[in-house]
């Protein structure tokens, strides 16, 4: 008898009775593949129900967290690693995410016994680089496996309170026929890893390697079953790695944690802005240093602009660190509202470190920074801008300036340009910084130029 199948989108992950061209869930086209059902194993009638508990009986003893001691990464967890809880590590291959395991094993390791599942590199290779990151710990066991069935073995076995999965894509379970990385062996395995992080109360961290379109790949229905997602992102020719939640069901996922990358491993960044401020050229035009927020803290950072004529053809825009298209709206406005002819010049912008930014609080900074470029004029070293533009060329106040302004004077800035929406008795109390209020573009650059 021929086996019962069905169609599951490769993109998105959803699930059709019969093959069709196009997904009705994500649009794509051609990216259903067929898969075999599973009958269901259990006929047996179930032993006993779950119980209901009425709210108002529902203890509220909060979850239990391990502490790692790598403060850059319980701040992105929401104060630690809550036990019990599955956790996906994103990121482009060579970001480093074994070498960020390989550490949190370290450092966990002293206490807790953890298994080490590589399904990429030999147990002797994982050996030469904890030598190089100086973990050594015999509560750490190490093992190369790809076969889900005998990992599972071996969890039971070993009965660890860390388990580590490097990579979800190279593990596969004998009970489907697809290959490894295919969304249905994703799904199967990481359901089953749920079960054991729930049932054993076992932390489980899953390292999983991101596609082009930036999805985690072996689809998105990956984020969705787990409890937090934290993507490792950095230029791979620059030092600095960021790693952001996605998604946390235990904490905030606007936190970021800042990592260098050394001979020695992962290295924390407690000063940031201190550090993307080092080696800045001051009273060079196009430079100019913006108050960005990421989560509870706040970061100054260099935004660098060049603006050139265009030498034939089509003016060329670049962005690095910022949205691309923000970038061109931001041209727009200073075309229209200013009047700088920036249709026949390239513009390039850049954010100093390898850093992104998403806030559109930095919009006044990019802007201020191409405009000094165009009139090759250089910004005062001492001031951060800080403002979100409008498409009618308004400064729009931002949240939490007080924070940023703080920030600014801590580092040793003179004066800070704000938004003249965020004008309060809160900002007008911090004093030792000259705090000048803008509610235009043109106003902002009269200030500046
Ligand atoms: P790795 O953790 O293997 O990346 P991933 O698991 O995300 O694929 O790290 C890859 C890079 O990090 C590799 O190019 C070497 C570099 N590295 C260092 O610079 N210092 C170190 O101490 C270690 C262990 C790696
Ligand atoms: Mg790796």
């Amino acid at each position: 008898m021929k086996s019962k199948t069905r169609f599951v989108c490769s993109e998105c992950g959803y699930e059709t009775r019969k093959w069709l061209g196009k997904c009705p869930a994500c649009l794509q086209w051609n990216t259903f593949t067929e898969e075999i059902v599973e009958a269901a194993a259990d006929s047996a009638p179930r032993a006993s129900l779950p119980k209901a508990i009425p709210l108002n009986e529902v203890s509220k003893e909060s979850e239990r967290r391990a502490q790692t001691g790598i403060q850059e990464l319980d701040r992105v967890l929401g104060g630690g690693i809550v036990d019990g809880s599955l956790v996906l590590v994103g990121g482009d291959p060579g970001i480093g995410k074994s070498t960020l395991l390989l550490q949190i094993c370290g450092v966990l390791s002293e206490n807790i016994k953890i298994l080490y599942v590589s399904g990429e590199e030999s147990v002797k290779q994982i050996k030469i680089r904890a030598e190089r990151l100086s973990v050594n710990n015999g509560n750490i066991l190490m093992v190369s496996e790809t076969n889900f069935e005998n990992i599972n073995g071996l969890i039971e076995e070993i009965k660890p309170q860390v388990v580590i999965l490097d990579s979800i894509q190279t593990v596969y379970s004998e009970q489907l026929t697809s290959a490894p990385g295919s969304v249905s062996q994703v799904r199967e395995v990481t359901g089953h890893l749920m079960r054991i992080a729930k049932g054993q109360g076992i932390t489980v961290f899953i390292v999983g390697h991101v596609t082009k379109e930036g999805a985690i790949a072996g689809p998105r229905v990956l984020e969705h079953m787990v409890d937090t997602v934290l993507y490792f992102e950095g230029e791979r020719h620059q030092n600095y790695r960021i790693l952001r939640a996605v998604k946390n069901r235990f904490g905030s996922t606007n936190e970021i944690g800042l990592f260098e990358m050394t001979q020695h491993g992962l290295k924390e960044v407690n000063n940031p802005s201190g550090l993307f401020l080092d080696c800045r050229a001051k009273d060079q035009p196009g430079s100019v240093i913006v108050a960005s927020l990421e989560g509870t803290r706040p970061m100054l950072l260099e935004v660098q602009a060049l603006v050139t004529p265009t030498s034939f053809g089509i003016a060329r825009r670049m962005a690095t660190g910022i949205d691309y298209n923000r970038l061109t709206m931001l041209l727009a406005v200073l075309e229209k509202k200013v009047g700088m002819q920036l249709f026949n010049h390239d513009a390039y912008v850049n954010v100093v470190g390898g850093i992104r930014i998403d806030e559109p609080a930095c919009d006044l900074g990019v802007i201020a920074s191409v405009a000094g470029s165009f009139k090759n004029q250089p910004v005062d070293p001492d001031i951060v801008i800080i403002g979100e533009v409008g498409l009618t060329g308004e400064v729009r106040p931002v949240n939490q300036v007080d924070k940023r302004i703080i920030e600014a004077k801590r580092l040793g800035f003179k004066k800070c340009l704000v938004p003249s929406g965020n004008k309060s008795s809160s900002t007008a109390n911090i004093d030792g910084i000259e705090l000048l209020y803008a509610g235009t573009v043109e106003e902002a650059l009269a200030f500046l130029f």
